[in-house]
């Protein structure tokens, strides 16, 4: 790895948000910020490898009160390639466990002088109240089965990379959409940008309601394949289920995985996604996971690419600067 020197990537004007917390109120403009930005950073560090020196001085901290691997590494990894320092919390090893409140945490943190707050939190609107509570930026981490702004924002880079213009793209997001925080910003971030969405999975876990938002529902992948230009293969969130919403893993497996046999009916050109952790032989088969139509880890690169982005962006801003 080496420090890139690069021009500065001028600060947009059209960015003008404290906190980065969801996707559903962003214009198109901000979003299409964040994107741009993204790429721009992907390519000043020779593909996220390189290290920029923009956030020298920054202090991020990691608060994450739910298990992650890919965003909790990424968004420290992305805070470290731009120069800043990471303060990382691990919530189980914290005062938490001694009735301390998490806004009191985080509190406690701030005055150590963090710049930006990174939390994921079981309960949706957590990083919101939050918000209210401290001065620093705040970005969304994912919360409860609310939002998770950066994936929603990853996913969406990755397509950007395939089909610069995302209008008229048949996008279709399989699986458990009741309980996915990712398929909530995914469905915000994408038809803002002008794709056709398309929600499928079994009628315990995708409600009609989206109808009223311009998606389609469907209960049939066998159906849709044939006109999707990407699937996106969301995993089935026990977790977060108080009952189970289908007979077996085997049947879910059988009607919704994506596997070699529904690969024949898909485009030649299709693009398999997966915001991981993948489920092997749920979800999605390891022939199909691995093969040459997944760009999974792709998302998974461009996740540093929007984390630099989103933590530059919160941070950066000139009213920022001490
Ligand atoms: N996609 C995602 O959020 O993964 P992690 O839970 O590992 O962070």
């Amino acid at each position: 790895m080496s420090t890139a020197t690069m021009d500065p990537i001028p600060y947009p004007a059209s960015w003008t948000r404290r906190h980065l917390l969801e996707l559903e109120s962003l214009s198109v403009e901000e979003l299409t910020t964040l994107l741009d930005t993204a790429a721009a950073f992907k390519k000043a560090t020779n593909g996220c490898r390189d290290k920029l020196t923009v956030l020298r001085g920054k202090t991020t901290s990691n608060l994450f009160f739910e298990n992650s691997t890919r965003t909790r590494t990424s968004f420290g990894l992305a805070a470290k390639r731009l120069g800043a320092d990471v303060v990382e919390f691990t919530a189980s090893s914290s005062s938490l466990s001694k009735g301390e409140t998490f806004i009191d945490t985080a509190k406690n943190l701030e005055a150590m002088n963090i710049d930006v707050m990174v939390m994921r939190h079981r309960t949706p609107g957590a990083p919101h109240l939050l918000s209210h509570h401290v001065d620093c930026a705040i970005v969304n981490a994912g919360d409860g089965t609310h939002e998770h702004p950066t994936q929603g924002l990853l996913d969406i880079m990755t397509i950007r990379e395939r089909y610069a213009d995302l209008k008229g793209l048949t996008v279709a997001l399989v699986g458990d959409i009741a309980h996915s925080r990712t398929a909530r910003s995914n469905i915000w971030g994408l038809l803002k940008l002008g794709a056709h969405v398309i929600v499928c999975g079994p009628a315990t876990l995708v409600s009609r309601k989206w109808e009223e938002f311009g998606v389609e529902v469907e209960y049939s992948l066998d159906r849709i394949l044939p006109r999707c230009d990407v699937l996106n293969l969301l995993r089935i969130q026990f977790e977060r289920q108080y009952t189970r919403p289908f007979p077996s893993v085997r049947e879910y497996a059988l009607l919704y995985a994506m596997n070699r046999d529904r690969m024949q009916q898909a485009k030649d050109s299709i693009l398999i996604m997966a915001p991981g952790p993948i489920n092997r032989g749920v979800e999605i088969t390891p022939d199909v996971a691995d093969g040459p139509h997944s760009v999974i880890l792709n998302q998974v690169t461009n996740g540093l690419a929007v984390r630099m982005a989103a933590l530059w962006l919160v941070a950066g801003a000139p009213r920022c600067e001490h």
